[in-house]
Parts: C-alpha cells; structure tokens; sequence
C-alpha cells in the first residue's frame, strides 16, 4: 500500500466500534489509527505477516526495525495496551529476545513477531526510547 492511498481515522470515525471483520489498529504516542478488513492486508516484506511491524510499514507508521524483521534485534519493542487476546502467543525466540530489550512490561512484545490472528480493536504504544529515535533522528542506547 503506499502513502498517498494512506487514510488515518478520524474522531468521528473513532466513535464508532470497528465493523464486523474488520481490524482496527491505534498506535500511540502518534495517535494514528488504522483499519482494514481482515485478512486484506498485503505482506510488506517486514516482520511476520500481520505483524504490528508489517500493519505499520503498510501504513508509513514508524516503528523502527532495525533487523529488518527477523526477532534479531529489540529495536520494535512495544506494549500491547487493547486487543492482546487477539494477537499470537510469544514463541521463544520472542521471549529469550525480549530479555534483551529495556523498558519491558506485561504487555511487552517484538512487533515484528506479534501477529493480529482475529478481528477486532487494538492499541499499541511505541516506548518512550523507541520515540526518542524519532525525535532525535538517531537511536537511544539506555531506557531512559
Ligand atoms: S525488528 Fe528486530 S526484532 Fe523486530
């Protein structure tokens, strides 16, 4: 999908329970919301089909990779706030990466390893170091 055809929700659209089979993705802090029919989705080529990471990259949302996908790295760590139900259990590659990774809570995934397997509403937050990536243009090496 590329970024010109990209359309976020609108609070008026926000309002409303996503449709029925229909995949309603928010990522936080940027508040973007997305939301596709499931099964829709085009693999993007990062992470694991239907990944946050492959959801995000389809919809030039930025949630750093910096392994291209591969559960090598810790660099797309984020916390599933809504929808964890919905989403694939950790393998234990996931889980032996994740000790590597900082800022880890209950609902901490790789979201190139975290796939959405049923319809339904979810909630995402990219952590504080991941977003100073973003603000700073180069990445953070500590939780802070
Ligand atoms: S992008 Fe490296 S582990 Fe997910």
């Amino acid at each position: 999908m590329s970024e010109t055809q990209v359309t976020y929700l609108t609070a008026a659209e926000l309002a409303t329970p996503a449709a029925e089979n229909q995949v309603r993705v928010t990522f936080l802090p940027e508040d973007k919301t997305v939301e596709f029919p499931f099964g829709s989705l085009e693999y993007d080529g990062h992470g694991l089909p239907m990944s946050f990471l492959d959801i995000a990259e389809n919809y030039g949302i930025f949630l750093d990779h910096a392994c291209g996908g591969a559960c090598a790295c810790t660099t797309c760590h984020l916390w599933i706030k809504q929808g964890a139900q919905g989403v694939s259990e950790a393998e234990d590659l996931e889980l032996d990466r994740m000790e590597t990774a900082a800022d880890i809570q209950l609902s901490s995934r790789l979201g190139c390893q975290a796939v959405v397997e049923k319809p339904g509403t979810y909630v995402v937050e990219i952590p504080k170091w991941n977003r100073n990536y973003v603000q700073e243009g180069k990445p953070s090496t500590t939780g802070t």
